[in-house]
């Protein structure tokens, strides 16, 4: 075998290597000619440096310019996590004179900044966006994989409501206010907790406003795909958003879908050191934690509006898929106690989406369902003749054909409900009295579908007292 030449292999490795290390040498050249001559940092701050001196009419302008460096420039809060370079090439907005400057240089608007100086809260704390980029791209985040994107402006105000109460700042954050406004009057919480209070429907809203933007169903979404935008969209049309979705179409206009999302995306859950919290916002969360039961009517508007409507009259709701019966009509109040008012409230309809209210589940305290309870009651009081000690000893066989016969085509033939409320449901059959149920029977539900059996209807011939008996004991077997 012959023996390689060494001299020969020797000379090739150096050749090799010294390639190599040139190679290294001129990406390290041009890494240095980016960062130092050609970054986009440095090109922003090169014309703010020129723009300084053409400002500097005075002593003090001119120090200004004379001090002024190109480098990166940042503000480090360890206190809320946050490192921003936002001001390396925004240099200018605690500067007056650079109100009529193009961006980046302009003077921040209003006056945030005096009260909440960027030492203290950086700039992504009302912003978002990515606070160590030193590229504009990369700041904005919009493109790049990054949790929350930098705000669009319109969508500024949620950050104010994150931190201060949403009926606090009316004055200096009116979008936010208002769409806090619109979640109480439409009844949101009627499927949404917010601390604890609110239908089970929905998912809790609390940290809604934090919740990142990979879990956001795009699909459908036909403007810009930023979280801001999903929101306008899916209030504006939930059902085009999320198939299926049996969230209550509002029909919203852009107007109110912007106001809403302002303060949507202010649920951040509020993780931050007390000296962060305005008093505003104690205040705010004092008055929860130890709240006054409101008047029942404005309970009623928050929690029970958004499906039950003004409860005088009944409906079939199609994207439920479901019939929502009435809850203050004198027909139905004349014959419900309040025992039997209360305690539906308290446990809702298992499996019916009427949710349950007592305070482990919907968050209602007992005064405040007793509120409720006295706004459905109105000025109906129980009908005199109403006799509450009632007990059916009827014949259950037959009361099951009777049942087949009037009733299954809209309670369902196992009393599961079709076109009206299921009987076989346990906290109805827990609640509902014998006489209750003969009461309903026989006089029906004026102005809904369920006509009284005690005389004749266009539907239905009349029922004899004994049958009714035996329609009320065959009721009760139903589970
Ligand atoms: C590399 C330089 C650079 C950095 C870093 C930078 N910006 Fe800017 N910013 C710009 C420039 C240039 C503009 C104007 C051009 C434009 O609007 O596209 C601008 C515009 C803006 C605007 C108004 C226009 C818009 O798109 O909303 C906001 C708000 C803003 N920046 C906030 C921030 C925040 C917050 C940070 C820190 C997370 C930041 N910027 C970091 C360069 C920068
Ligand atoms: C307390 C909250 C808050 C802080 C902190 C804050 N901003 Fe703003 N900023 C706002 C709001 C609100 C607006 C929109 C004002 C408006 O147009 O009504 C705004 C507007 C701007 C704009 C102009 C946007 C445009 O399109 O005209 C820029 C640029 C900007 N901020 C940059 C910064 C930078 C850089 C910092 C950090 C030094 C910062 N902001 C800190 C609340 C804040
Ligand atoms: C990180 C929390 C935080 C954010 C975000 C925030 N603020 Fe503040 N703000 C405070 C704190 C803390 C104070 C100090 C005064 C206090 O305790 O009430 C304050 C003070 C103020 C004041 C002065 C109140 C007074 O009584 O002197 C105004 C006005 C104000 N903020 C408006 C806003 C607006 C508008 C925004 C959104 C652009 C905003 N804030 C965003 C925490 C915040
Ligand atoms: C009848 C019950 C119901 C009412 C009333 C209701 N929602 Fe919803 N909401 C839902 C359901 C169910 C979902 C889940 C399906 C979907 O995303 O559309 C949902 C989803 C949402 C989401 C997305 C949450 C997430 O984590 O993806 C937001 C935000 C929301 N609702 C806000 C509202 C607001 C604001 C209102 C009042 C204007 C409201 N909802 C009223 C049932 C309801
Ligand atoms: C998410 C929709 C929804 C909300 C919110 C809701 N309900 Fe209901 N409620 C229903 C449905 C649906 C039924 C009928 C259940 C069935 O079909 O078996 C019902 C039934 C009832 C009943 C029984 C009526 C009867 O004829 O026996 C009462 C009472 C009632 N709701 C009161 C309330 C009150 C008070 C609130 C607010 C605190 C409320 N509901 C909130 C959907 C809702
Ligand atoms: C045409 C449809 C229809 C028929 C037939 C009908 N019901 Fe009803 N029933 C309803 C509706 C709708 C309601 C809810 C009324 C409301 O909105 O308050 C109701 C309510 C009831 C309730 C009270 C339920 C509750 O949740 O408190 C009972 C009990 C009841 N019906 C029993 C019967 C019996 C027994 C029959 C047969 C003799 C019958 N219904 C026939 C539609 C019907």
């Amino acid at each position: 075998m012959e023996k390689p030449d060494m001299e020969v292999l020797d000379r090739r490795i150096k050749w090799a290597l010294l390639m190599v290390s040139l190679l290294t040498l001129v990406f390290l050249a041009a890494a240095a000619v980016q960062e130092n001559l050609i970054a986009e940092w440095r090109i922003v701050r090169g014309r703010y440096a020129r723009i300084l001196r053409e400002k500097a009419t005075d002593d003090a302008g001119r120090e200004i310019a004379r001090q002024f460096e190109n480098r990166i420039m940042q503000n480090v809060i360890p206190a809320l996590n946050i490192t921003d370079r936002c001001i390396t090439c925004h240099p200018g907005i605690d500067d007056p004179r650079m109100a009529d400057q193009e961006q980046p240089y302009r003077t921040h608007p209003g006056d945030y900044l005096e009260k909440h100086p960027p030492e203290q809260y950086g700039c992504t704390i009302c912003h978002q966006g990515q606070g160590r980029a030193t590229v504009f791209a990369d700041a904005k985040a919009a493109d790049v994989h990054w949790d929350y994107p930098l705000l669009p402006k319109e969508f500024a105000q949620s950050s104010c409501a994150m931190c201060h109460a949403p009926d606090a700042i009316k004055e200096y954050a009116p979008l936010a206010a208002r769409g806090y406004e619109l979640f109480v009057e439409k009844g949101c919480y009627g499927c949404h907790k917010v601390a604890g209070v609110g239908g089970a429907m929905g998912l809790p809203l609390d940290t809604v406003g934090v919740k990142k933007k990979a879990a956001f169903p795009f699909a459908y979404i036909e403007g810009d795909h930023t979280i801001a935008n999903w929101h306008i969209e899916h209030l504006m049309d939930p059902q085009k958003i999320v198939a299926g979705s049996t969230m209550k179409n509002y029909n919203f206009t852009y107007d109110e879908a912007l106001a809403l999302t302002n303060y949507i995306l202010s649920l951040r859950g509020l993780d931050l050191p007390m000296n962060y919290i305005p008093k505003d916002r104690i205040e705010y969360e004092y008055h929860k934690a130890f709240r006054k039961a409101l008047p029942g009517e404005e309970l009623y508007k928050r929690y029970c509006y958004a499906c039950h409507q003004d409860g005088l009259s009944s409906h079939y709701d199609p994207i439920l898929k479901r019939y929502i019966p009435t809850v203050r009509n004198p027909a139905f109040t004349a014959i419900a106690t309040d025992d039997f008012l209360k305690r539906n409230i308290e446990k809702g309809r298992p499996g019916r989406d009427m949710p349950a209210w007592e305070e482990q589940a919907g968050g209602l305290r007992e005064d405040e369902i007793l509120n409720i309870v006295a706004y459905l009651r109105g000025d109906t009081p129980l009908s005199p003749d109403y006799d509450e000690r009632y007990r059916a000893s009827g014949n259950p066989e037959r009361g099951a054909f009777l049942y087949e016969r009037n009733c299954a085509g809209c309670h369902g033939e196992t009393g599961h409900g079709i076109q009206a409320p299921a009987l076989a449901n346990r906290v109805f059959q827990e609640s509902a009295t014998d006489a209750y149920i003969k009461a309903t029977i026989e006089r029906g539900r004026h102005g809904t579908t369920m006509t009284g059996f005690a005389q004749d209807s266009p539907s239905f011939a009349a029922l004899t007292s004994a049958e009714i008996e035996d329609l009320v004991t065959f009721v009760k077997t139903l589970q």
